[in-house]
């Protein structure tokens, strides 16, 4: 067990380099089990999400290959397996993306339900009704989801709700059924763009990835490919409102600026000034940051995963701010923790009310989950004084080097063992 000592309240300064999409990575590895061949993944990022699924993807019997901690070959033809046990899917969400993966190369998967942040309940009946449509059965047996087809034969599928995972999840099982299979109401995230663009290079037929409507054409085979992920929307998101968090004055570099509007946007209403570039933006703020409403919502909306950032950063705000969570039912937990540092936050359901404070204050907290972990970061980069973090293992999930980067901004954060985290987290 780690936690993060973080001296606060000094402005980050200076250049920061954005890495490659996780969510992108973690569906784009399972894809590769439709593979033929080889497969080089360039830019992926370096943490333990990424880790853990290339782990399940070795444990099924690929060939990895290293090349350096950003780059990989991964080669998925000696792949028997389709079996995949909870100690493998447990950890992260995205392990449920090898059922359409195992579908699409087998015509049957059976995995342990996956795990992942926990906010409240997260149902996986979009990615069943999808496999459904193309011909699977799915049941679930002994605590295993199991799904299994003769053939998967392309079909419409109209999603109830706007999901990122069924949209993935359908995308894998449908590459390779046989005829058209066309995804309504779809998710148009960046990773889902990034997925489709990612499987056309092997030979796949997607079209229309990124609208609200994506049709694939089912192929027979698929090729090896050398392909370079995305940079990461969130990671660069959370180093802007770092930035205008501690009025500083930031180039956030290798982004796609257009990924990055919303987040833009609501700085700018905020009080910071944002400048694009071709491939960076730069963030500058000074002062109290002003009151401003945030709804999240599926892209090109304001991410649910900025929204515990966003919300430390207007806990400063002068005013009252309205945050609404349009995405998951329960993702407000880290606010107690954001109120032991000062912050006035009430919460109702999806709705929070912030109070603005002049200053957040250093105290000892724990991440509930990954984007609350980096939130509290950045409540701890604010805070005049010593903040402790524990359970940022949770925080390694998402965010590659994220206290050499912050070092690099001129924030003082140490890394340091925490003897006393299981116990505390147990008592919790
Ligand atoms: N939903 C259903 N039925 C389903 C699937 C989803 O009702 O079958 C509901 C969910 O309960 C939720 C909404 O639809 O209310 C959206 O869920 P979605 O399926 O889009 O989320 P996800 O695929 O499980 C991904 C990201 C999350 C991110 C969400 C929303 C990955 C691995 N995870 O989750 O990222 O919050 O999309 O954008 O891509 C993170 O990176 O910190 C993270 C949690």
């Amino acid at each position: 067990m780690e936690k993060f000592i973080i001296d606060g309240g000094r402005p980050l300064k200076g250049e920061v380099s954005i890495s490659g999409a996780k969510n992108a990575a973690v569906a784009i590895i399972p894809a590769i089990m439709l593979s033929d061949g080889v497969c080089r993944i360039e830019n992926l990022p370096n943490i333990s999400d990424v880790a853990a699924i290339i782990r399940i993807m070795y444990e099924l019997g690929a060939n990895i290959k290293v090349i350096n901690k950003n780059t990989i070959e991964i080669d998925p033809t000696n792949i028997y397996a389709h079996t995949i046990p909870s100690d493998l899917t447990k950890r992260m969400r995205a392990s449920c993306y090898f059922i359409g993966a195992m579908l699409g190369r087998f015509n049957k998967a059976r995995i342990a339900p996956p795990g992942g942040c926990d906010f409240g309940v997260r149902p996986i009946d979009q990615h069943i009704k999808g496999f459904e449509a193309l011909g699977a059965k799915v049941t679930i047996d002994n605590g295993m989801v199991d799904a299994r087809a003769d053939r998967l034969t392309g079909s419409s599928v109209y999603l109830d709700v706007v999901s990122v995972g069924a949209t993935i999840n359908i995308m894998l099982a449908a590459v390779k059924a046989k005829g058209m299979t066309v995804i309504e109401n779809a998710a148009k995230e960046p990773h889902i763009v990034d997925l489709a663009n990612f499987l056309n290079s092997m030979g796949a037929d997607i079209m229309g990835a990124g609208t609200d409507v994506i049709k694939i054409r089912g192929v027979n085979t698929l090729r090896g490919t050398t392909y370079s992920i995305i940079p990461d929307q969130i990671e660069a998101g959370t180093y802007m409102v770092a930035a205008a968090a501690t009025g500083g004055n930031v180039l956030i570099k290798n982004v796609i600026p257009k990924h990055l509007e919303a987040i833009s946007a609501k700085l700018e209403e905020a009080g910071a000034t944002v400048t694009v570039y071709d491939e960076a933006v730069r963030v500058q703020s000074k002062g109290r940051p002003k009151k401003c409403n945030v709804k999240t919502m599926p892209h090109p909306g304001f991410p649910t995963d900025m929204q515990p950032q966003m919300t430390t950063f207007l806990s400063v705000a002068d005013g009252t701010s309205i945050i609404t969570e349009g995405v998951w039912d329960n993702r407000f937990k880290y606010v107690d923790q954001l109120t032991l540092m000062g912050a006035n936050i009430q919460v109702d359901g999806k709705v929070a009310v912030i109070s603005g404070v002049k200053r957040l204050n250093p105290a000892p907290v724990y991440a509930t989950d990954l984007r609350a972990g980096a939130a509290l970061v950045i409540a701890g980069l604010m805070a005049k004084g010593m903040t402790e973090i524990e359970c940022v293992e949770h925080i390694d999930r998402g965010y590659e080097d994220i206290v050499e980067k912050l070092s690099g901004l001129g924030a003082s954060i140490k890394r340091i063992k925490a003897p006393n985290a299981a116990l505390q987290k147990t008592a919790l």
